[in-house]
């Protein structure tokens, strides 16, 4: 793989987790600093990955394969259009949601095998520096989730066992990656969320 010089940092994790407040949080931080950052998120994030989001998150009945496939299609335009080349131009690229979430919610939650899902990562070819994993005790993100006004969505209209799953699924991933994870207490108050995410990134430019 070709050397790069932004850096590329992905937030993940199960609903309610807070994820697009950190990543507001920690762009106007990283900004503070004098770093030039691109905010975006998926599935979408170009016009293409955002009418690929629609076809996702609305009702039209697909299999989880389908629904993979479509991710990664959204994903392989993003990556091409938006995120390569800002990372190319040396921005640090910080983005809502990756290939993570696929294997959390297609391979764990849904049952794809995770051998398909490692080959179209693959295909895609480009990996995060750095993976916030924000974490809630599975009773905190159940509390969140049933607080907020009926689903909304594909996902959010799952059942319980599903976000299990979906929550077990991002912690093994974070675990058997120890090198590009950092777990964040996401229960913690949002500043202190992205004061855990600046201390890591800290760390890491230390070594
Ligand atoms: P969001 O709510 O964080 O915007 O994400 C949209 C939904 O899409 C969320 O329920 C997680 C789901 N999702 C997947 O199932 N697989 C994926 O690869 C991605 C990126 C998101």
């Amino acid at each position: 793989m070709t050397a790069r010089l932004g850096l590329f940092i992905t937030l993940e994790g199960g609903e309610g987790a807070g994820k697009s407040t950190a990543a507001q949080g920690l762009k106007a931080m990283l900004e503070a600093e004098g770093l030039p950052v691109l905010l975006t998120r998926e599935p979408g994030g170009t016009a293409g990955a955002e009418a690929i989001r629609a076809l996702l998150l609305g009702e039209v009945p697909l299999t989880p394969l389908a629904q993979t496939m479509l991710h990664f299609a959204a994903r392989a335009d993003h990556v091409e259009r938006v995120i390569r080349p800002a990372l190319d131009e040396g921005r640090v690229v910080i983005c809502d949601r990756f290939y993570d979430s696929t294997m959390a919610y297609q391979a764990s939650g849904l049952g794809v095998p995770v051998e398909s899902i490692t080959a179209l990562i693959h295909l895609i070819g480009l990996h995060p520096d750095i993976t916030f994993l924000l974490d809630l005790p599975e009773e905190i993100s159940r509390a969140r989730v049933a607080s907020r006004a009926a689903a909304t969505d594909r996902y959010e209209a799952m059942d319980s066992g599903f976000f299990t799953r979906v929550t077990h699924g991002f912690r093994g991933i974070a675990a058997a990656e120890p090198g590009r994870f950092v777990q964040i207490d996401a229960a913690a108050a949002p500043e202190q969320v992205v004061e855990q995410m600046r201390a890591a990134i800290r760390a890491r430019a230390g070594r």
